[in-house]
């Protein structure tokens, strides 16, 4: 089969497609036939050894939807055939799903509901799951709440509009002024661009004084905003940074109005079957779009990398075999 591999730690140039053997799956393991493995930033962390040790040579590709090339000796819920999704290989103790073919424990995918598309689910994984992590199960997020997410056409973002809109929170995002539109579409109330410089008056006046929950994606720009527009006892859940020395020039302004600051990494969910399978029904059922933004060959794989950390898209970027 043809696989993206690196045999070293490097830039983008370092991904080459090989002619490498199919893998068998464990006991306890699924081979899929990849139909559509998401692009995302961490995938480029474990490229660059930035993330957690990988041993080489290495196949990207956290995310996974295909259908069932064979199953592992112990696996009972799982036929040939089947359409699934999963997440969470192609780390430091997995090979990953920039490949014709990848395996896959079963505690970590699901059955595909037939609504949901095999391209827009194979970019669910890592991004759906951590806004349904982080609004759901960390922020608690409940009707009618206000709620701020940052940064609303990423991955990221644009699955988590969608997903606090399914609980009909009152949604304010942020983004650049072109998505605007779409993100109004996909059930946010106000879209604000991330630019202007009274924004903390204008999410201040969106949601009648303060925000109850916040999905911050860049706690080095924004730790400080967020305590800046909570209301009291609003849930802050921190994914990600430019920078790892995020600070408060006013810790005060958290205090005074009880806010819990909740950080995360989607690879410490207890058992990812939960969110995949929630994910999963919002997709068959119209309530959650993956908007593919970016479809690339294997032999892309360089370009796909660096347009995930370097280009301005709406939704995901996949790679399909
Ligand atoms: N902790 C976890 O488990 C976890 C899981 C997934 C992702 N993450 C992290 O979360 C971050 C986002 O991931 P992603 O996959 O959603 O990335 P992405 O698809 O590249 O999205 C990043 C978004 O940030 C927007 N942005 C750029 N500058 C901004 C600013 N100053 N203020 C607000 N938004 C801004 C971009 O909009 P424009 O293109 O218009 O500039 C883009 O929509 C990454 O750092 C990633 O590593 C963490």
């Amino acid at each position: 089969m043809r696989a993206v591999r690196l045999r070293e730690h490097g830039d983008a140039d370092v991904l080459q497609v090989e002619e490498i053997d199919r893998p068998d799956p464990a006991a306890d393991e699924l081979l899929v036939e990849v139909a559509s493995a998401g692009v995302n930033p961490v995938d480029t962390y474990f490229r660059d050894g930035s993330y957690e040790p990988v041993g080489l040579p290495f196949t990207p590709g956290v995310d996974v939807a295909g259908t069932v090339a064979a199953t592992g000796e112990a696996v009972a819920d799982f036929d040939e055939g089947d359409r699934v999704y999963g997440t969470g290989i192609g780390n430091g103790g997995s090979q990953g799903a920039y490949a014709e073919y990848a395996t896959i424990p079963t505690d970590r995918v699901v059955h595909l509901p037939d609504g949901a598309d095999l391209t827009e689910a194979g970019g669910a994984g890592v991004a759906a799951v951590t806004a349904w992590r982080a609004l759901i199960d960390h922020a608690d997020l409940e009707p009618a709440e206000y709620c701020l997410v940052h940064g609303g056409s990423g991955g990221v973002g644009h699955a988590a509009v969608q997903i606090a809109a399914a609980v009909s929170a009152r949604v304010i995002t942020t983004a650049s002024a072109e998505y605007h539109d779409d993100l109004a579409e996909y059930g946010a109330e106000t879209v604000l661009d991330y630019g202007r410089d009274d924004l903390a008056d204008a999410v201040r006046e969106a949601s009648d004084g303060g925000v109850d929950a916040v999905l911050d994606h860049r706690l080095d720009d924004y730790l400080q905003f967020d305590a800046d527009v909570a209301a009291t006892g609003c849930r802050v859940v921190g994914i990600g940074e430019n920078s790892p020395d995020p600070g408060f020039t006013n810790d005060g302004a958290a205090r005074s109005k009880d806010v819990f600051y909740q950080f995360m990494s989607m690879f410490n969910t207890p058992d990812l079957r939960v969110p995949l399978r929630g994910v999963a029904h919002l997709m068959d059922t119209g309530a959650l779009s993956i908007d593919v933004a970016r479809s690339y060959d294997l032999e892309e794989a360089a370009a796909a990398q660096r347009a995930v950390m370097g280009d301005s898209f709406l939704g995901k970027l996949v790679i399909e075999p």
